[in-house]
């Protein structure tokens, strides 16, 4: 039998062991060992990935505790996830790569180097999840959250990954030599199998449902005005967002020196820095107050060439040329400014009050409101400071909840919660009562689709321009038509491995019959390359 050596079993060979020419001990304990762990870090850096294209939704928190760590604006979650995605494709082409080892039986020496970069990719790992338990782990509900979007599809993939590697496991179960390893690989074999067969109907997907049956599309409220195609907070951003279909205006108000209520998100030690070039205007002051700055000291400030600079959702470069001038000379808009964009639009305005002062602040934003004309509907009341006055001073205002005691306890009929915070069938038990429902802050497809399907009545969004388009949710499916393809899927699944497995069986026969004794187990039983069997076929 001729051993010319193909050039992808080189390549392979190569690439895995950083070994070019064929070595001769082929059974090596701690090869086995480094295979396992190859297959486990890989395993671990997709589960990674998936945590970070999922917790994408929330880059901005990341970037955010970054800002206020340094004091300047960096994407940090943008550099994990590159840094994520480089790892994970390494760590699954490592795996691929001692899959073909094992496929053309060539020993799995992994090379030292690969061992280090696994050990690296581990670490980063570890460190990465200890960071989220430890500074972020309200987004860990965001993981079983999406496994709910994504699960029947999931499965389907989990099912074709699984045919994929049987043959892998039927060769393995060939070449064990010892009847309880047999006997284990079997078990452990069966069990996955089942599971991953057999999961469908615990998947409980809010989106598996008939059209017929789907909830009107959430309405859409845009985060800070349309932050991806302005500067956030300003009236280019809130004008722009008009043009996605808004029906409310999320804002942040604070109060100035000589009490008028303007629109900024940041407070407290950061106040200013991100969003406007207060270092230059004012340098050497350090401002953490909104209280430091006079209205007419504020609207010197130029609140839109950040934007252009540190592109936070890098989408500066598709504006247009007259957009780029409009964002470059943005200024701090006063509540009343965007009050009158709302009057004048019919679009109801929602706002945060950052109120160190909550007894005077509430007065004066209340008394702003009311001299402005709006239709007191319109505006949907947040701030639980001083409630109970603005109830008696503003009757006409919508009152609006952070979380559903509050809600129940008030009597109330609107509620504003993060997205994570209610399960899907709160949320529907809640749109039952007819209780306005709006979650936030929704950015992505996926999450979009999954609340639609639930029944939110709207979401709080930074990329309106993304989501006005949708006409349906993604990974809308009826139950029946999942039911009967994921039957046919876990049929064909369990038809093929059967073939798989019968063929391998059929193959060891032929090497018995063309008595080919003594049988080395390494030549003969597990080769499953078509021209070595019609090799043996043709030399009996
Ligand atoms: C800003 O206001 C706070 C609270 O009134 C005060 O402690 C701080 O000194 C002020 N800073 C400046 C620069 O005026
Ligand atoms: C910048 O905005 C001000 C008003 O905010 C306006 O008067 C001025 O013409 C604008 N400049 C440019 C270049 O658009
Ligand atoms: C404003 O919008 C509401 C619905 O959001 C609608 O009921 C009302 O008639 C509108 N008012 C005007 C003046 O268009």
């Amino acid at each position: 039998m001729s051993q010319d050596e193909s050039c992808c079993r080189v390549y392979s060979r190569g690439l895995y062991s950083c070994r070019w020419r064929r070595s001769s001990n082929n059974r090596n304990r701690a090869a086995c060992c480094w295979f396992s762990v190859v297959t486990l870090v890989s395993l671990l850096s997709l589960c990674w990935m998936y945590i970070c294209l999922v917790t994408f939704n929330d880059q901005d928190d990341v970037n955010w505790e970054g800002f206020k760590i340094l004091k300047r604006w960096v994407n940090w979650f943008m550099l994990l996830i590159i840094i994520s995605a480089v790892l994970t494709s390494y760590c699954v082409l490592l795996l691929v790569f001692a899959l073909f080892q094992v496929a053309l039986q060539e020993p799995l020496n992994l090379h030292w180097l690969h061992k280090i970069f696994l050990f690296f990719g581990v670490t980063f790992i570890a460190f990465g999840l200890t960071g989220i338990s430890l500074k972020w782990k309200q987004e860990w509900p965001t993981v079983p959250l999406s496994l709910l979007a994504i699960g029947p599809f999931l499965q389907f993939g989990a099912v074709g990954a699984l045919t994929l590697l049987s043959p892998f496991v039927f060769r393995a179960l060939d070449t064990a030599k010892k009847q309880c390893s047999k006997f284990l690989i079997t078990v452990v074999f069966i069990a996955v199998s089942a599971f991953i067969f057999l999961c469908p109907p615990f998947i409980k997907s809010p989106c598996l449902i008939e059209k017929y049956a789907l909830p009107p599309k959430p309405k859409l409220i845009g985060h800070r005005g349309a932050p991806t195609l302005a500067p956030e907070n300003t009236m280019m951003s809130f004008n722009r967002s008009i043009a996605c279909g808004v029906t409310v205006f999320e804002t942040d108000v604070q109060l100035s020196k000589d009490r008028v209520p303007f629109l900024m998100h940041d407070h407290e030690s950061e106040f200013l820095r991100r969003t406007t070039d207060v270092k230059e205007k004012f340098p050497g002051k350090y401002f953490n107050h909104s209280s430091n700055l006079t209205w007419a000291e504020l609207q010197r400030l130029n609140a839109g060439e950040w934007f252009l600079k540190t592109d936070p959702f890098r989408s500066v470069s598709e504006l247009s040329k007259e957009e780029m001038e409009t964002a470059r000379n943005q200024s701090i808009p006063s509540l009343r400014q965007l009050l009158n964009l709302a009057k004048q639009h019919n679009i109801s305005v929602l706002f945060d009050l950052y109120s160190p002062d909550i007894e005077n602040d509430t007065e004066d934003t209340v008394n702003t409101i009311l001299s402005s004309d709006i239709d007191p509907r319109l505006v949907l009341w947040l701030p639980p400071g001083k409630r109970e006055y603005v109830k008696k001073n503003a009757p006409g205002f919508i009152q609006v909840y952070k979380d559903t005691d509050m809600l129940m306890e008030n009597n109330g009929s609107y509620l504003n919660v993060k997205y994570s915070k209610l399960k899907m069938e709160e949320i529907r038990n809640l749109r039952a009562k007819d209780i306005t429902v709006n979650l936030w802050v929704v950015n992505e497809r996926w999450l979009f689709s999954l609340l639609w399907c639930a029944g939110a009545s709207s979401v709080t969004t930074n990329s309106c321009d993304l989501l006005k388009d949708m006409d349906e949710p993604d990974w809308l499916i009826g139950l029946e038509r999942y039911r009967t393809i994921w039957i046919i899927v876990d049929v064909a699944s369990v038809l093929i491995m059967t073939g798989l497995y019968v063929f391998q069986w059929r193959k060891q026969c032929v090497c018995h019959k063309e008595g080919m004794e003594p049988l080395e187990e390494k030549e003969c039983p597990g080769e499953w390359l078509i021209h070595k069997e019609a090799e043996y076929v043709n030399l009996g």
